[in-house]
């Protein structure tokens, strides 16, 4: 039987319930939602509206309209830096970003915005402080990760969101890897601006992601188009979720994800985020003691999240993979995690590591195979 501990990448399985939503919606529902007014559309709208409600209660977000279905949260974190941020102004961020935001960043550096990157330490973590001390007069906004897709460390969003909003300095965060598996209250924790994708933590289908944009907020539409509503004008609408969500919507995707987000909830954030922990803690365990492992995943009490970096000395991570996946059938995912810049923070690049990231639907007894498989592989190297 195969192992998966690539859940960091999109988790796999998905609940059942996850494919049976996204079946049925497409068979017996099959239609744009709020396009046409007539009873199929209508139950599409719902779906769709349903979704947007679960997520809300989910993550703390008062106003569901304003969350902004994209197609992944790339896509969400594009529209934040693309809509907000003009020429002339200062942003921070850290230099533990996935390209997702560290290339609409770099864009908009080379279109005359200046970027500050804060350093994490040698385990990915950033702290308020240092984020706090990056700050200029026309610094407009704050963006970074919550948990690093490379070492999981997880990074103290709950401080550093009150400290900017006192300021005035809007907060973006990138919950790629946290949401769904880590506590998170958007509202509490005075985050402006939340970029999250539906297939990893939330157990949707991919192709899913959302935009949260706080009250207050105008950003500049990437896509201007068809919304079904206010039809008469050729300009985008104002009003939130359609000012940001032209063409029609995937809606049997989006039943998936609504699915998903009640198979997360009835489970209970914490209640994930222990489980996943145990794994974690008996997998670090496990790889430390074996000689010639190097693991990169902190292992001193601070908050992280569910995805283990490693390395074995003498050996490509890449060939680490391949022997994995062909010799013990079990997925992982190796090199640099489309993460350049954490690697070069974490002292890996450019082999990179060898990412292990379990989900709900791992055993103790998968940790252990692929322990004694890495020890194996290590045992090989010496
Ligand atoms: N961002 C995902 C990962 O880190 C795809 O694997």
């Amino acid at each position: 039987m195969s192992i998966y501990l690539d859940n960091a990448a999109t988790t796999f399985p998905k609940p059942e319930e996850v494919y049976r939503a996204a079946d049925r919606t497409l068979r017996a529902v099959g239609v744009a939602p709020g396009r046409g007014g007539h009873s199929r559309s209508v139950e599409a709208a719902r779906i769709v509206f349903q979704a947007r409600e679960a997520l809300a209660e989910l993550l703390g977000i008062g106003e569901s309209s304003r969350i902004v279905f994209t197609h992944s949260a790339t896509e969400g974190l594009n529209l934040a830096v693309k809509g907000l941020v003009r020429p002339g102004d200062h942003l921070v961020t850290t230099s533990m970003e996935h390209n997702s935001l560290a290339r609409p960043l770099h864009h908009a550096a080379a279109t005359g915005v200046e970027v500050t990157w804060v350093q994490s330490d040698p385990a990915g973590y950033v702290t308020a402080a240092q984020i706090m001390s990056a700050l200029r007069p026309e610094t407009k906004l704050v963006a970074m990760t919550h948990c690093s897709n490379v070492t999981g460390a997880v990074n103290p969003v709950e401080e550093i969101g009150p400290l900017l909003r006192e300021r005035g300095v809007r907060f973006l965060v990138d919950g790629a890897q946290s949401t769904g598996s880590y506590p998170i209250d958007v509202d509490a924790m005075q985050i402006d601006l939340f970029a999250a994708p539906g297939h990893k933590g939330l157990y949707g289908p991919p192709g899913t992601g959302f935009l949260y944009i706080a009250p207050g907020i105008e950003l500049e539409p990437l896509l201007h188009g068809g919304t079904g509503s206010g039809s008469s004008e050729l300009t985008q609408p104002v009003s939130l979720p359609e000012r940001y969500e032209s063409g029609t919507v995937n809606t049997p995707a989006l039943a998936g994800l609504l699915a998903g987000v009640e198979f997360v909830a009835a489970r209970g954030v914490a209640s994930i985020h222990a489980f996943e922990m145990a794994l974690v803690d008996r997998m670090i365990k496990g790889l430390a003691a074996i000689p010639g492992v190097t693991v990169y995943t902190p292992d001193d009490g601070r908050p992280r999240c569910a995805v283990v970096s490693f390395t074995i000395t003498g050996m490509d991570p890449s060939h680490i993979g391949f022997v994995l996946d062909h010799r013990y059938g079990i997925a992982v995912r190796v090199g640099l995690h489309c993460a350049p810049l954490a690697h070069k923070s974490i002292g890996t690049f450019p082999l990179g590591t060898v990412r292990v990231s379990p989900g709900l639907f791992n055993t103790e007894q998968d940790i252990d195979r692929f322990v004694a498989a890495v020890a194996e592989l290590a045992g090989t190297a010496r």
